[in-house]
């Protein structure tokens, strides 16, 4: 059936935010609580001999959530890659591979670590691509950093088969999926470590929170020791077999006023994720079959948190008129959120560092070196200028994922038959 763009009435649809818009009085309760017994701090408060609860329940109930052995909370996601590259022993002299198209706390850490890191392509999972950890390892590279990249899991079979015949650790970046699956298995706990982020504009927040997922006791230990100045505390003691000696860790700690608020949003995720999907379902009955789109790749779509629908058009000059259509008829596309290629960025363009002599780059004789040009990444860079992300918040109905179906269809058939 031919949809005319004309025909559709302007609605105005809800924000697009996700946790953030089901904070409520749950949120409230837990947080009061915090306030009310006058305990702000996670290891000690009025009463010196136990431990205040909400960092220990945020972090029990994760681990059940994730069917992980060990989490870690700590004070942000960009803390969270830090402990945990710091945890697998991450540092100056090793390579760490990642998408080039990430977060920039993916490489800022990895530079902060010491190590180099090491941009590896993307697929049309807009995932980092299997087949580059072959083509980028080194005797030097120990570990790859995968981020799954907005609700949707990266082909982690592939991945780990790559990974394992390369003898690296993985690291998973879950930041943008907690709570996605993959094979029936949450992400975050396929890897050797795996860190989320509660930041704002996550499927559960706390403003700013993360946490850190292990099924590996020293790996564990490791985390703890790194995001408290290298301590073991006696809470954490009786969740491991101590076994490694006290080095100098840094200060990641979660407050528990941010732990009051994140387990509140922990307990409303899968009601986040299966609102979500439902919303990404009724519009891809709509515009599935659209004959001059081409969809993301979601490589296990059982798993996937659903919050955001990606498409490709054919031409890159198509993207511009499709989104001012789509921004007539109220449909917000994700033009700022924060992605970009590491290559375009100051710190990959100019290499700064906080102190001269400490950079990993600094032997480089000319810059940008190769591997870090815009030239070096034909694959990444011919998915990136051609697709349009449509996010759809948790308050979205069905009325509206319908409308935005005939939207789509309609800009479609206006625009490109
Ligand atoms: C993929 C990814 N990694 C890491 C982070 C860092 O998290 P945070 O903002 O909590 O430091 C973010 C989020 O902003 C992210 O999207």
């Amino acid at each position: 059936m031919h949809a005319h763009l004309e025909q559709i009435t302007r609605r105005q649809l809800p924000s697009t935010a996700l946790g953030a818009a089901l904070i409520g009085s749950e949120e409230e309760e837990l947080l009061l609580d915090v306030i009310r017994r006058k305990e702000p701090f996670r290891y000690y408060g009025t009463n010196l001999e136990t431990p205040p609860p909400m960092a220990a329940k945020l972090e029990e109930e994760l681990c059940a959530y994730l069917d992980a052995r060990y989490a870690l909370a700590v004070c942000n996601g960009t803390s969270a890659l830090e402990v945990a590259l710091g945890a697998l022993g991450i540092g100056s002299g090793d390579e760490v591979i990642l998408p080039v198209w990430s977060w920039d706390s993916c490489f800022t850490s990895i530079m902060r670590s010491g190590a180099t890191p090491v941009l590896a392509e993307i697929d049309q999972t807009l995932c980092l691509d299997p087949a580059e950890i072959p083509r980028l390892c080194t005797p030097r590279t120990k570990a790859v950093m995968i981020v799954h990249y907005q609700g949707v899991a990266a082909d982690m079979e592939a991945i780990m088969a790559e990974s394992r015949k390369a003898g690296i650790k993985v690291l998973e970046d879950c930041a943008e999926s907690p709570g996605v699956t993959h094979q029936g298995q949450r992400v975050g706990t396929i890897g050797d470590i795996g860190i989320f982020s509660f930041q704002y504009a996550k499927s559960m927040t706390c403003g700013e929170g993360g946490a850190v997922v292990t099924n590996d006791p020293v790996l564990y230990e490791r985390s703890v020791r790194m995001h408290d100045l290298g301590k073991m505390r006696p809470y954490h003691e009786g969740k491991v077999a101590v076994s490694v000696n006290r080095f100098c860790g840094g200060q990641y700690r979660m407050t528990e006023l941010q732990a009051a608020v994140a387990l509140a949003q922990l307990r409303k995720l899968e009601t986040l994720r299966e609102r979500c999907r439902r919303t990404q379902a009724i519009i891809m009955q709509r515009i599935g079959h659209l004959k001059h789109l081409q969809f993301r790749s979601i490589p296990d779509p059982i798993g996937d948190s659903g919050f955001e629908i990606y498409f490709w058009l054919e031409a890159p000059e198509q993207v511009g008129p499709f989104i001012e259509l789509l921004e007539k008829w109220g449909v917000a596309t994700l033009k700022g959120s924060g992605t970009t290629c590491h290559y375009n960025l100051e710190y990959c363009q100019s290499q700064p560092t906080l102190a001269s002599g400490s950079s990993p780059f600094d032997a480089q004789q000319s810059w940008p070196a190769p591997g870090y040009q815009k030239t070096d990444f034909p694959k990444t860079e011919q998915l990136i200028h051609r697709f349009i992300a449509v996010p759809l918040g948790v308050l979205f109905t069905d009325e509206d994922a319908d409308y935005i179906g005939r939207v789509i269809c309609g800009i479609h058939d206006t625009l490109l038959t």
